[in-house]
């Protein structure tokens, strides 16, 4: 594969990736305001943008590995975002007084660690074959196994918040 193809295909599956998020939480507003159909469109619409986003990733050399390899890319990216990532945008959201975002990216710090620890936890559990359900907080991102907690333990959330995988 040519250099500028290469590149393009990183580039596309940013941009489709982005358009993927952008049309979900777009759905869930006019979810909220009460435009069903509308809603359905955008959510479908993002579906299609991660079709798009995960053909060109498949199609980027070395990007998708064996399932083991996967786990441990997966695992150190989640390292990555907690200990190389996160700490900088926050420290820049303090300087600038932006509470909000630092709370957002605080708690996204936190949550990553989480995310690496359940990747390890699979890595080690991959021939024991245990099964387990995972729920996400639809605020913060943490993820608790078997059963949602009362509360979030990283956002404060209530059980309702989480959606099962
Ligand atoms: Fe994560
Ligand atoms: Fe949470």
């Amino acid at each position: 594969m040519g250099e500028k193809t290469e590149k393009n295909l990183a580039i596309a599956f940013a941009a489709e990736s982005k358009a993927a998020a952008r049309n979900l939480a777009f759905g869930q507003k006019a979810q909220h305001d009460g435009y069903e159909q509308i809603a359905r469109l955008f959510r479908a619409v993002a579906d299609a943008e991660s079709v798009h986003a995960q053909r060109y990733l498949r199609l980027m050399r070395g990007k998708i590995g064996s399932t083991e390899e996967n786990l441990e890319t997966a695992f150190h990216n989640e390292i990555r975002a907690n200990v190389d990532e996160y700490p900088n945008l926050i420290k820049e959201a303090t300087e600038e007084g932006v509470s909000a975002v630092e709370k957002a990216f605080s708690q996204s710090r936190d949550v990553e660690s989480r995310h690496a620890e359940l990747y390890k936890k699979a890595m080690n559990d991959m021939l024991a074959e245990r099964e387990t359900i995972y729920h996400v907080c639809q605020v913060c991102g943490y993820i608790a196994e078997d059963e949602a907690p009362e509360n979030c333990p990283i956002c404060g959330a209530v059980k309702g918040k989480f959606n099962p995988n």
